[in-house]
Protein backbone atom coordinates (compact mmCIF):
# COMPACT_ATOMS: atom_id res chain seq x y z
CA UNK A 1 0.00 0.00 0.00
CA UNK A 2 2.72 2.46 1.13
CA UNK A 3 4.57 1.86 -2.36
CA UNK A 4 1.38 2.39 -4.39
CA UNK A 5 0.92 5.95 -2.61
CA UNK A 6 4.73 6.67 -2.98
CA UNK A 7 4.73 5.78 -6.76
CA UNK A 8 1.64 7.88 -7.28
CA UNK A 9 3.24 10.79 -5.07
CA UNK A 10 6.47 10.05 -6.91
CA UNK A 11 5.00 11.02 -10.32
CA UNK A 12 7.48 12.98 -12.34
CA UNK A 13 7.01 15.95 -14.64
CA UNK A 14 5.54 14.20 -17.80
CA UNK A 15 4.42 11.25 -16.44
CA UNK A 16 0.73 10.07 -17.75
CA UNK A 17 -1.76 10.51 -14.96
CA UNK A 18 -3.14 6.79 -14.58
CA UNK A 19 -4.48 6.70 -11.49
CA UNK A 20 -6.95 9.34 -9.91
CA UNK A 21 -9.22 10.36 -6.79
CA UNK A 22 -12.61 11.16 -7.35
CA UNK A 23 -13.25 10.21 -10.92
CA UNK A 24 -16.67 9.43 -10.45
CA UNK A 25 -17.36 12.92 -9.50
CA UNK A 26 -15.60 14.58 -12.55
CA UNK A 27 -17.94 15.60 -15.70
CA UNK A 28 -18.04 13.29 -18.86
CA UNK A 29 -16.34 15.80 -20.54
CA UNK A 30 -13.55 15.83 -17.40
CA UNK A 31 -13.87 12.11 -17.80
CA UNK A 32 -13.07 11.66 -21.59
CA UNK A 33 -10.27 14.72 -21.17
CA UNK A 34 -8.37 12.60 -18.03
CA UNK A 35 -8.95 9.28 -20.36
CA UNK A 36 -7.53 11.16 -23.46
CA UNK A 37 -4.80 12.65 -21.34
CA UNK A 38 -3.63 9.66 -19.37
CA UNK A 39 -4.51 6.47 -21.99
CA UNK A 40 -4.19 7.51 -25.48
CA UNK A 41 -1.70 8.65 -27.93
CA UNK A 42 -2.05 12.54 -28.75
CA UNK A 43 -4.10 12.67 -31.61
CA UNK A 44 -4.46 9.12 -32.15
CA UNK A 45 -8.67 10.24 -32.33
CA UNK A 46 -9.40 12.29 -34.72
CA UNK A 47 -12.93 14.51 -33.81
CA UNK A 48 -14.90 13.31 -30.88
CA UNK A 49 -15.31 9.76 -31.68
CA UNK A 50 -16.64 9.04 -28.22
CA UNK A 51 -19.20 12.22 -28.06
CA UNK A 52 -20.26 10.90 -31.59
CA UNK A 53 -21.84 7.69 -29.86
CA UNK A 54 -23.62 9.81 -27.22
CA UNK A 55 -28.01 9.62 -28.08
CA UNK A 56 -29.28 12.77 -29.22
CA UNK A 57 -31.90 12.93 -27.43
CA UNK A 58 -30.78 14.66 -24.23
CA UNK A 59 -33.03 12.49 -22.13
CA UNK A 60 -32.94 9.26 -23.71
CA UNK A 61 -28.65 9.45 -23.14
CA UNK A 62 -29.76 10.88 -19.29
CA UNK A 63 -31.31 6.92 -18.97
CA UNK A 64 -28.81 5.02 -20.94
CA UNK A 65 -25.71 6.91 -18.48
CA UNK A 66 -28.01 6.56 -15.61
CA UNK A 67 -28.06 2.61 -15.98
CA UNK A 68 -24.37 2.20 -14.89
CA UNK A 69 -21.47 4.43 -13.68
CA UNK A 70 -18.62 6.64 -14.97
CA UNK A 71 -20.37 6.33 -18.80
CA UNK A 72 -18.72 8.07 -21.11
CA UNK A 73 -21.01 6.97 -24.06
CA UNK A 74 -22.99 3.95 -25.59
CA UNK A 75 -21.46 1.04 -27.28
CA UNK A 76 -24.08 0.09 -29.66
CA UNK A 77 -24.62 -3.70 -31.39
CA UNK A 78 -26.81 -4.47 -33.77
CA UNK A 79 -30.36 -5.83 -32.92
CA UNK A 80 -31.86 -7.47 -35.02
CA UNK A 81 -34.93 -9.47 -36.07
CA UNK A 82 -35.32 -13.32 -36.90
CA UNK A 83 -38.40 -14.01 -38.13
CA UNK A 84 -40.97 -16.95 -38.44
CA UNK A 85 -40.90 -18.61 -34.82
CA UNK A 86 -43.76 -20.57 -34.77
CA UNK A 87 -43.82 -21.26 -30.92
CA UNK A 88 -47.04 -23.19 -29.11
CA UNK A 89 -48.93 -22.76 -32.75
CA UNK A 90 -48.18 -18.63 -32.14
CA UNK A 91 -45.77 -16.53 -34.75
CA UNK A 92 -43.44 -14.82 -33.24
CA UNK A 93 -41.12 -12.36 -35.25
CA UNK A 94 -37.42 -12.63 -32.61
CA UNK A 95 -35.50 -9.31 -31.44
CA UNK A 96 -31.72 -10.12 -30.76
CA UNK A 97 -28.79 -8.34 -29.92
CA UNK A 98 -25.94 -9.71 -31.17
CA UNK A 99 -22.09 -8.67 -32.61
CA UNK A 100 -21.32 -11.87 -33.96
CA UNK A 101 -22.65 -12.55 -37.69
CA UNK A 102 -24.46 -16.04 -38.63
CA UNK A 103 -26.12 -16.16 -35.77
CA UNK A 104 -29.33 -13.71 -36.35
CA UNK A 105 -29.60 -15.51 -39.81
CA UNK A 106 -29.18 -19.16 -38.55
CA UNK A 107 -31.77 -18.82 -35.96
CA UNK A 108 -34.14 -17.40 -39.16
CA UNK A 109 -33.42 -20.46 -41.21
CA UNK A 110 -33.93 -22.59 -38.40
CA UNK A 111 -36.97 -21.00 -37.02
CA UNK A 112 -38.15 -21.16 -40.85
CA UNK A 113 -37.52 -25.10 -41.16
CA UNK A 114 -38.86 -25.52 -38.50
CA UNK A 115 -42.06 -23.53 -39.23
CA UNK A 116 -43.09 -26.34 -41.73
CA UNK A 117 -42.66 -29.56 -39.66
CA UNK A 118 -45.01 -28.05 -36.71
CA UNK A 119 -42.64 -25.67 -34.82
CA UNK A 120 -41.56 -25.40 -31.43
CA UNK A 121 -43.58 -26.70 -28.36
CA UNK A 122 -42.60 -25.16 -25.27
CA UNK A 123 -43.44 -25.88 -21.52
CA UNK A 124 -42.94 -23.67 -18.79
CA UNK A 125 -42.37 -26.34 -15.49
CA UNK A 126 -41.82 -23.65 -12.85
CA UNK A 127 -41.05 -20.41 -12.29
CA UNK A 128 -39.37 -21.12 -8.66
CA UNK A 129 -36.61 -18.61 -7.96
CA UNK A 130 -34.02 -19.13 -4.75
CA UNK A 131 -31.94 -16.98 -2.09
CA UNK A 132 -29.96 -18.01 0.96
CA UNK A 133 -29.35 -16.42 3.85
CA UNK A 134 -25.85 -17.71 5.11
CA UNK A 135 -24.91 -17.29 9.10
CA UNK A 136 -23.29 -18.95 11.60
CA UNK A 137 -24.20 -20.10 15.09
CA UNK A 138 -22.31 -21.19 17.57
CA UNK A 139 -24.33 -22.32 19.99
CA UNK A 140 -27.13 -25.18 20.58
CA UNK A 141 -28.71 -26.53 17.03
CA UNK A 142 -31.03 -28.61 17.98
CA UNK A 143 -32.35 -25.57 19.61
CA UNK A 144 -32.29 -23.78 16.43
CA UNK A 145 -33.93 -26.71 14.93
CA UNK A 146 -36.72 -27.29 17.10
CA UNK A 147 -37.53 -23.61 16.95
CA UNK A 148 -37.34 -23.42 13.06
CA UNK A 149 -41.50 -23.72 12.51
CA UNK A 150 -42.20 -20.57 14.70
CA UNK A 151 -39.04 -18.88 13.36
CA UNK A 152 -40.30 -19.30 10.32
CA UNK A 153 -43.58 -17.50 11.15
CA UNK A 154 -41.71 -15.09 12.80
CA UNK A 155 -39.83 -14.44 9.07
CA UNK A 156 -42.91 -13.74 7.51
CA UNK A 157 -44.52 -11.93 9.63
CA UNK A 158 -41.93 -9.45 9.85
CA UNK A 159 -41.47 -9.59 6.25
CA UNK A 160 -44.64 -8.89 5.50
CA UNK A 161 -44.37 -5.22 4.87
CA UNK A 162 -42.17 -6.22 2.14
CA UNK A 163 -43.99 -8.86 0.75
CA UNK A 164 -47.58 -7.52 0.39
CA UNK A 165 -47.21 -6.52 -2.83
CA UNK A 166 -45.75 -9.61 -4.42
CA UNK A 167 -48.40 -11.82 -2.86
CA UNK A 168 -51.12 -9.50 -4.09
CA UNK A 169 -49.62 -9.78 -7.75
CA UNK A 170 -49.20 -13.41 -7.13
CA UNK A 171 -46.35 -14.35 -5.38
CA UNK A 172 -44.14 -13.88 -2.78
CA UNK A 173 -41.79 -16.52 -0.28
CA UNK A 174 -43.06 -20.03 -0.93
CA UNK A 175 -40.99 -21.94 1.25
CA UNK A 176 -38.38 -21.76 4.20
CA UNK A 177 -35.80 -24.05 5.08
CA UNK A 178 -33.39 -23.93 7.62
CA UNK A 179 -30.48 -26.23 6.40
CA UNK A 180 -27.39 -27.40 8.57
CA UNK A 181 -23.71 -27.08 6.45
CA UNK A 182 -21.87 -27.77 9.90
CA UNK A 183 -20.57 -31.17 8.26
CA UNK A 184 -18.63 -28.90 5.38
CA UNK A 185 -17.95 -25.76 7.76
CA UNK A 186 -17.95 -25.04 11.25
CA UNK A 187 -20.76 -23.50 12.78
CA UNK A 188 -22.54 -22.56 9.02
CA UNK A 189 -26.08 -22.57 8.42
CA UNK A 190 -28.08 -21.27 5.49
CA UNK A 191 -31.68 -20.51 5.20
CA UNK A 192 -32.80 -21.74 1.81
CA UNK A 193 -35.81 -19.62 0.74
CA UNK A 194 -38.01 -19.98 -2.35
CA UNK A 195 -39.87 -17.79 -4.24
CA UNK A 196 -42.31 -16.68 -6.65
CA UNK A 197 -41.80 -13.45 -8.61
CA UNK A 198 -44.33 -13.11 -10.88
CA UNK A 199 -43.67 -11.97 -14.28
CA UNK A 200 -40.54 -9.62 -12.24
CA UNK A 201 -37.31 -11.05 -12.07
CA UNK A 202 -37.39 -9.89 -8.80
CA UNK A 203 -34.02 -9.65 -7.83
CA UNK A 204 -34.67 -6.29 -5.60
CA UNK A 205 -37.70 -8.31 -4.12
CA UNK A 206 -35.56 -11.17 -3.69
CA UNK A 207 -32.80 -9.17 -1.96
CA UNK A 208 -34.85 -7.09 0.71
CA UNK A 209 -36.48 -10.15 1.86
CA UNK A 210 -33.44 -12.09 2.36
CA UNK A 211 -31.78 -8.87 4.33
CA UNK A 212 -34.82 -8.53 6.49
CA UNK A 213 -34.83 -12.64 7.18
CA UNK A 214 -31.26 -12.06 8.34
CA UNK A 215 -32.35 -9.68 10.83
CA UNK A 216 -35.19 -11.42 11.96
CA UNK A 217 -33.01 -14.65 12.57
CA UNK A 218 -30.70 -12.83 14.41
CA UNK A 219 -32.71 -11.05 16.33
CA UNK A 220 -35.23 -13.89 17.36
CA UNK A 221 -32.20 -16.42 18.77
CA UNK A 222 -31.22 -13.05 21.06
CA UNK A 223 -34.72 -12.88 22.44
CA UNK A 224 -36.27 -16.50 22.33
CA UNK A 225 -36.58 -18.26 25.83
CA UNK A 226 -35.75 -21.48 23.89
CA UNK A 227 -31.62 -20.18 23.76
CA UNK A 228 -31.85 -18.57 27.30
CA UNK A 229 -28.42 -20.98 28.34
CA UNK A 230 -27.13 -21.21 25.18
CA UNK A 231 -25.24 -18.87 22.62
CA UNK A 232 -27.36 -16.17 21.22
CA UNK A 233 -25.44 -15.06 18.22
CA UNK A 234 -26.13 -15.21 14.79
CA UNK A 235 -23.19 -14.31 12.98
CA UNK A 236 -25.09 -13.30 9.12
CA UNK A 237 -22.75 -14.19 6.71
CA UNK A 238 -24.96 -12.63 3.73
CA UNK A 239 -27.89 -13.05 1.97
CA UNK A 240 -28.75 -12.69 -1.95
CA UNK A 241 -30.31 -14.33 -4.40
CA UNK A 242 -28.87 -17.75 -5.85
CA UNK A 243 -28.35 -17.45 -9.92
CA UNK A 244 -28.99 -21.05 -9.58
CA UNK A 245 -32.72 -21.95 -9.88
CA UNK A 246 -33.09 -25.38 -11.34
CA UNK A 247 -36.84 -25.45 -10.57
CA UNK A 248 -37.39 -22.61 -12.89
CA UNK A 249 -37.51 -24.26 -16.36
CA UNK A 250 -38.81 -24.31 -19.94
CA UNK A 251 -38.82 -27.34 -21.53
CA UNK A 252 -38.62 -26.79 -25.54
CA UNK A 253 -38.48 -29.06 -28.35
CA UNK A 254 -38.71 -30.03 -32.33
CA UNK A 255 -39.81 -33.09 -33.70
CA UNK A 256 -41.08 -34.68 -36.58
CA UNK A 257 -40.77 -37.93 -39.23
CA UNK A 258 -36.78 -38.32 -40.45
CA UNK A 259 -38.39 -38.77 -44.10
CA UNK A 260 -39.50 -35.40 -42.88
CA UNK A 261 -36.22 -33.70 -42.49
CA UNK A 262 -35.31 -33.86 -46.26
CA UNK A 263 -34.17 -30.75 -47.13
CA UNK A 264 -32.34 -30.17 -43.89
CA UNK A 265 -28.86 -30.92 -46.31
CA UNK A 266 -28.44 -31.06 -49.99
CA UNK A 267 -26.07 -33.95 -49.45
CA UNK A 268 -27.79 -36.19 -47.16
CA UNK A 269 -31.71 -37.90 -46.90
CA UNK A 270 -33.84 -37.15 -44.00
CA UNK A 271 -32.98 -40.23 -42.30
CA UNK A 272 -28.75 -40.06 -42.60
CA UNK A 273 -28.82 -36.76 -41.69
CA UNK A 274 -31.63 -37.59 -38.33
CA UNK A 275 -28.08 -39.88 -37.43
CA UNK A 276 -25.40 -38.26 -38.26
CA UNK A 277 -27.43 -35.27 -36.03
CA UNK A 278 -27.90 -37.55 -33.18
CA UNK A 279 -24.69 -38.25 -32.84
CA UNK A 280 -23.22 -34.76 -32.77
CA UNK A 281 -25.43 -34.22 -29.79
CA UNK A 282 -24.29 -37.56 -28.26
CA UNK A 283 -20.69 -36.14 -28.32
CA UNK A 284 -21.66 -33.16 -26.74
CA UNK A 285 -23.33 -35.46 -24.01
CA UNK A 286 -20.74 -37.20 -23.50
CA UNK A 287 -17.36 -34.67 -24.44
CA UNK A 288 -17.52 -31.89 -21.76
CA UNK A 289 -15.13 -30.02 -24.40
CA UNK A 290 -17.45 -30.16 -26.77
CA UNK A 291 -20.18 -29.62 -24.56
CA UNK A 292 -18.94 -26.20 -23.88
CA UNK A 293 -18.88 -25.10 -27.40
CA UNK A 294 -22.35 -26.74 -28.14
CA UNK A 295 -24.06 -25.05 -25.01
CA UNK A 296 -22.25 -21.72 -26.36
CA UNK A 297 -23.59 -21.78 -29.51
CA UNK A 298 -27.42 -22.42 -27.62
CA UNK A 299 -26.20 -19.28 -25.62
CA UNK A 300 -25.83 -17.35 -28.77
CA UNK A 301 -29.32 -17.21 -29.22
CA UNK A 302 -30.34 -17.38 -25.70
CA UNK A 303 -28.20 -14.37 -24.65
CA UNK A 304 -29.32 -12.34 -28.02
CA UNK A 305 -32.99 -12.39 -26.68
CA UNK A 306 -32.25 -11.72 -23.16
CA UNK A 307 -30.08 -8.68 -23.97
CA UNK A 308 -32.53 -7.30 -26.27
CA UNK A 309 -35.61 -7.96 -24.07
CA UNK A 310 -33.43 -6.16 -21.05
CA UNK A 311 -32.70 -9.17 -19.09
CA UNK A 312 -29.88 -10.24 -17.31
CA UNK A 313 -27.98 -12.45 -19.74
CA UNK A 314 -24.90 -12.93 -17.12
CA UNK A 315 -27.06 -14.26 -14.92
CA UNK A 316 -29.00 -16.33 -17.35
CA UNK A 317 -25.89 -17.96 -18.69
CA UNK A 318 -24.40 -18.75 -15.21
CA UNK A 319 -27.79 -20.58 -14.37
CA UNK A 320 -27.44 -22.38 -17.46
CA UNK A 321 -23.86 -23.42 -17.13
CA UNK A 322 -24.57 -24.74 -13.48
CA UNK A 323 -27.78 -26.47 -14.77
CA UNK A 324 -25.56 -28.14 -17.54
CA UNK A 325 -23.40 -29.33 -14.63
CA UNK A 326 -25.77 -30.48 -12.24
CA UNK A 327 -25.28 -34.26 -12.59
CA UNK A 328 -21.17 -33.83 -11.66
CA UNK A 329 -20.01 -33.47 -15.61
CA UNK A 330 -20.54 -30.35 -17.38
CA UNK A 331 -22.99 -31.80 -20.38
CA UNK A 332 -25.10 -30.74 -23.43
CA UNK A 333 -27.93 -28.96 -22.57
CA UNK A 334 -29.42 -30.11 -25.40
CA UNK A 335 -30.87 -33.72 -26.49
CA UNK A 336 -31.91 -35.58 -29.57
CA UNK A 337 -33.35 -38.89 -30.27
CA UNK A 338 -34.58 -40.54 -33.53
CA UNK A 339 -36.65 -43.43 -32.31
CA UNK A 340 -39.08 -45.34 -34.22
CA UNK A 341 -38.65 -42.87 -37.39
CA UNK A 342 -38.92 -39.80 -35.25
CA UNK A 343 -36.73 -37.33 -34.74
CA UNK A 344 -36.90 -35.44 -31.49
CA UNK A 345 -34.91 -32.66 -30.50
CA UNK A 346 -35.35 -30.67 -27.30
CA UNK A 347 -33.85 -29.19 -24.06
CA UNK A 348 -34.60 -27.88 -20.82
CA UNK A 349 -33.76 -24.76 -19.90
CA UNK A 350 -33.31 -23.09 -16.35
CA UNK A 351 -34.62 -19.42 -17.40
CA UNK A 352 -34.89 -16.50 -14.50
CA UNK A 353 -36.13 -13.64 -16.49
CA UNK A 354 -38.71 -10.38 -16.19
CA UNK A 355 -40.70 -8.94 -18.16
CA UNK A 356 -41.85 -5.77 -15.72
CA UNK A 357 -39.60 -3.69 -13.86
CA UNK A 358 -36.15 -2.67 -13.83
CA UNK A 359 -34.15 -2.42 -17.55
CA UNK A 360 -37.56 -3.67 -19.35
CA UNK A 361 -39.26 -0.31 -17.99
CA UNK A 362 -36.60 1.76 -18.38
CA UNK A 363 -34.37 0.92 -21.72
CA UNK A 364 -36.46 2.25 -24.82
CA UNK A 365 -35.34 -0.99 -26.91
CA UNK A 366 -36.03 -3.06 -24.42
CA UNK A 367 -39.58 -1.89 -24.23
CA UNK A 368 -39.69 -1.83 -28.36
CA UNK A 369 -38.58 -6.08 -27.88
CA UNK A 370 -41.16 -6.19 -25.62
CA UNK A 371 -43.67 -5.01 -27.80
CA UNK A 372 -42.67 -6.72 -30.85
CA UNK A 373 -42.87 -10.48 -28.66
CA UNK A 374 -46.35 -8.89 -27.66
CA UNK A 375 -45.96 -8.27 -23.99
CA UNK A 376 -44.96 -11.29 -23.02
CA UNK A 377 -45.49 -12.56 -19.47
CA UNK A 378 -42.35 -13.88 -17.93
CA UNK A 379 -43.13 -17.76 -18.82
CA UNK A 380 -44.21 -16.57 -22.33
CA UNK A 381 -40.68 -14.64 -22.50
CA UNK A 382 -38.66 -17.85 -21.10
CA UNK A 383 -40.45 -20.08 -24.25
CA UNK A 384 -39.31 -17.73 -26.94
CA UNK A 385 -36.05 -17.55 -25.49
CA UNK A 386 -35.38 -21.32 -24.72
CA UNK A 387 -36.84 -21.57 -29.02
CA UNK A 388 -34.37 -19.72 -30.05
CA UNK A 389 -31.63 -21.04 -28.29
CA UNK A 390 -32.86 -24.53 -29.27
CA UNK A 391 -33.14 -22.86 -33.28
CA UNK A 392 -29.59 -21.75 -33.00
CA UNK A 393 -28.37 -24.61 -31.81
CA UNK A 394 -30.11 -26.84 -34.46
CA UNK A 395 -28.86 -24.65 -37.28
CA UNK A 396 -25.24 -24.26 -35.72
CA UNK A 397 -25.48 -28.86 -35.45
CA UNK A 398 -26.83 -28.71 -38.98
CA UNK A 399 -24.17 -26.52 -40.84
CA UNK A 400 -21.32 -28.09 -38.77
CA UNK A 401 -22.22 -31.90 -39.54
CA UNK A 402 -23.10 -31.30 -43.02
CA UNK A 403 -21.15 -28.22 -45.14
CA UNK A 404 -19.10 -27.23 -41.96
CA UNK A 405 -19.07 -23.69 -40.03
CA UNK A 406 -17.31 -21.54 -42.18
CA UNK A 407 -18.92 -21.28 -45.38
CA UNK A 408 -21.77 -19.03 -44.00
CA UNK A 409 -19.30 -17.50 -41.90
CA UNK A 410 -16.83 -16.86 -44.59
CA UNK A 411 -19.66 -15.41 -46.38
CA UNK A 412 -20.19 -12.86 -43.48
CA UNK A 413 -16.57 -12.41 -43.02
CA UNK A 414 -15.85 -11.46 -46.50
CA UNK A 415 -18.68 -9.15 -46.48
CA UNK A 416 -17.31 -7.58 -43.44
CA UNK A 417 -13.65 -7.05 -45.00
CA UNK A 418 -15.26 -6.05 -48.27
CA UNK A 419 -16.89 -2.83 -45.89
CA UNK A 420 -13.85 -2.34 -44.58
CA UNK A 421 -12.00 -1.93 -47.51
CA UNK A 422 -14.61 0.58 -49.01
CA UNK A 423 -15.89 -1.60 -52.01
CA UNK A 424 -18.70 -0.65 -54.04
CA UNK A 425 -21.58 -2.60 -54.96
CA UNK A 426 -20.01 -3.84 -58.04
CA UNK A 427 -17.00 -4.64 -56.45
CA UNK A 428 -18.43 -6.34 -54.12
CA UNK A 429 -20.70 -8.62 -56.36
CA UNK A 430 -17.74 -9.59 -58.08
CA UNK A 431 -15.84 -10.54 -54.70
CA UNK A 432 -18.68 -12.65 -54.14
CA UNK A 433 -18.93 -14.63 -57.00
CA UNK A 434 -14.60 -14.80 -57.13
CA UNK A 435 -14.69 -16.49 -53.57
CA UNK A 436 -17.62 -18.24 -53.51
CA UNK A 437 -14.91 -21.47 -54.18
CA UNK A 438 -12.32 -20.10 -52.65
CA UNK A 439 -10.07 -19.04 -49.22
CA UNK A 440 -11.61 -15.20 -47.54
CA UNK A 441 -8.40 -13.41 -46.26
CA UNK A 442 -7.75 -10.17 -45.47
CA UNK A 443 -4.92 -10.03 -47.92
CA UNK A 444 -6.49 -12.35 -50.46
CA UNK A 445 -9.64 -9.96 -51.14
CA UNK A 446 -7.49 -6.89 -50.34
CA UNK A 447 -5.21 -8.40 -53.33
CA UNK A 448 -8.74 -9.00 -55.53
CA UNK A 449 -9.22 -5.40 -55.11
CA UNK A 450 -6.38 -3.84 -56.00
CA UNK A 451 -6.78 -5.86 -59.40
CA UNK A 452 -9.84 -4.96 -59.60
CA UNK A 453 -8.96 -1.74 -59.41
CA UNK A 454 -6.13 -1.57 -61.82
CA UNK A 455 -8.31 -3.34 -64.31
CA UNK A 456 -6.47 -6.89 -63.54
CA UNK A 457 -8.36 -10.11 -64.62
CA UNK A 458 -8.89 -12.66 -62.19
CA UNK A 459 -9.75 -15.94 -63.00
C1 LIG B 1 -20.13 -20.20 -32.72
O1 LIG B 1 -20.43 -18.97 -32.13
C2 LIG B 1 -21.02 -21.28 -32.15
C3 LIG B 1 -20.70 -22.69 -32.61
O2 LIG B 1 -19.33 -23.00 -32.38
C4 LIG B 1 -21.60 -23.61 -31.84
C5 LIG B 1 -21.30 -25.07 -32.06
O3 LIG B 1 -20.16 -25.43 -32.37
O4 LIG B 1 -22.24 -25.86 -31.84
C6 LIG B 1 -20.91 -22.82 -34.10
Amino acid sequence: MADQNNSANLMVAGDREKRVEGFSKLTREEKVAWIAQGFLEPGSYEGDLIASFLHPDAGVQRILSGLSENTLCNFPMPYGIAPNFLINDAWYAVPMVIEESSVVAAASSAAKFWSARGGFQATVRSTVKLGQVHFSYKGNKERLFQAQEELRSRLRMEAAAITANMEQRGGGVLGIDLLDFTHLEPDYYQLLVRFETCDSMGANFINSVLEQFGRSLAEFVEIHPAFEDTDREVDLIMAILSNFTPECIVHVEVACPVEALEGACEHMDGPAFAEKFRKAVRIAEIDPYRATTHNKGIFNGVDAVALASGNDFRAVEACGHAYAAKDGAYRSLSHCTVENGIFRFWMDLPLALGTVGGLTKLHPLARLTLDILGNPSAPKLMEIIAATGLAQNFAALRSLVTTGIQKGHMKMHLLNILHHLGATEQEAQAASAFFKDKVVSFSSVREFLQLQRIGGIIE
